[in-house]
């Protein structure tokens, strides 16, 4: 039996969604266009993902039965506003059911506002470079708050650094495709955004509110820590930064980058990978916290997003279990940490993808039935006796 020790009081203890990746028909986006268009270079489309538009109550109930506090998932901006400056009363509602469900199953709703996806208007408008892109954040957040007025955690954006990093790089993935094209302008952009939606959120008095920032673990090769530096700032601390007024920033860990004089360094070929390509390094998550602890100055961290893609389940608990224990280690050397959302609940669409399996629940891909796997029993038990692995 694994040693453990007590988590933090009142820690949220739970597993996060996007909702792209689960409601299934998410046809007004430019996303769906993409996946969609004759010439895609995208494996498979989201479809109608794992139905969680109708299905989210079985899947908040089978997150509260298994013991877990709290839920974070995202609204679909795109459902919200379908045409420019027309807001769907319905979806909000539909929205605000979602968040009463968590509220009757004693689940402590995380609501993303923003999750890689824009309205399709949005996209042919050029994304995040329309020219009112951060006014039409700003309108959207105001227009999304009218059913926060009990929800205490609300984070902005996801990963804006993703974002900007893959379209820089012309990575050909779905995180990009909102920032068509490099631009130097980009992070200030996204940050602008974040602003303007913070503004708005602060003015509500009772929300807590931050970003989620994918942390990448930069290590150096030895003697190239000044290369190290440099190559992260624009991939990572520039966003960390901008979190020193938030109520908290969202951790999202996964993986460690190694960097040389020339970027980061292939992995040899026999380290362990996951169904993502990535290499496997549970010991990431206690650095991703001690780093952003360091460049944030101790602003109060959730763990937002961490977890493997595999079939092999146990493997997932083997994982979870040294991120778990490294994230105990992290707030013994005094990070401030609030809560663990494992990435992911369900088994869903990876941006292209149905293939890397992140979820503590498998997701019948004809019937939509859910099955929980032994990992979702395994993390309600430890929420249910508060503690961390060693
Ligand atoms: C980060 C993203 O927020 C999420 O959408 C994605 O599925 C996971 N990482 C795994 O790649």
């Amino acid at each position: 039996m694994t040693h453990t020790t007590p988590a933090p009081r009142d820690f949220l203890w739970g597993a996060a969604t996007a909702g792209h990746q689960i409601e299934g028909g998410n046809t007004n986006t430019g996303h769906w266009l993409l996946e969609n268009a004759p010439d895609t270079h995208v494996q498979e489309p989201s479809g109608d993902a794992c139905d969680s538009y109708h299905r989210y109550g079985e899947d908040m109930r089978l997150l509260a039965d298994a013991g877990l506090n709290a839920y974070r998932f995202s609204l679909e901006w795109a459902r919200i506003e379908p045409a420019k400056g027309q807001v769907s009363r319905a979806q909000l509602d539909h929205y605000r059911r979602m968040i009463d469900t968590c509220r009757e199953l004693g689940v402590e709703p995380v609501v993303t506002l923003h999750h890689f996806t824009v309205p399709l208007w949005q996209y042919q408008e050029g994304g995040w470079y329309a020219p009112d892109a951060v006014d039409r954040f700003r309108f959207f957040t105001e227009t999304a708050a009218q059913i926060l007025d009990d929800v205490s955690w609300v984070v902005t954006i996801n990963e804006p650094n993703m974002m900007v990093n893959q379209s820089e790089a012309k990575i050909d993935t779905e995180v990009g495709v909102n920032f068509p094209g490099p631009s130097p302008h980009a992070s200030q952009v996204i940050a602008a955004a974040h602003h303007a939606s913070m503004d708005v959120l602060r003015g509500l008095g009772h929300v807590k509110a931050g970003w989620t920032v994918a942390n990448q673990v930069y290590q150096a090769v030895p003697g190239y820590e000044r290369e190290r530096d440099e190559w992260g700032y624009w991939r990572e601390d520039f966003f960390l930064e901008q979190s020193r007024n938030d109520d908290f920033v969202g951790v999202q860990s996964y993986l460690r980058t190694i960097v040389g004089p020339d970027g980061p360094v292939p992995f040899p070929d026999d380290v362990e990978r996951t169904l993502t390509g990535w290499e496997y390094y549970p010991e990431a998550l206690g650095h991703a916290l001690r780093h952003t602890r360091d460049v944030t100055g101790g602003v109060p961290m959730i763990v937002t997003e961490n977890g493997m893609a595999t079939q092999d389940d146990a493997r997932r608990i083997d994982y979870t279990t040294g991120a778990l224990s490294g994230m105990a280690s992290a707030i013994d050397d005094g990070c401030d940490v609030r809560g663990y959302l494992h990435w992911s609940l369900l088994d869903n669409y990876e941006w292209g993808s149905f293939r890397p399996t992140f979820g503590l629940i498998a997701v019948d891909r004809e019937t939509f039935v859910r099955t929980p796997k032994p990992s979702l029993a395994w993390l309600g038990d430890l929420a249910q006796r508060g503690v961390l692995p060693r």
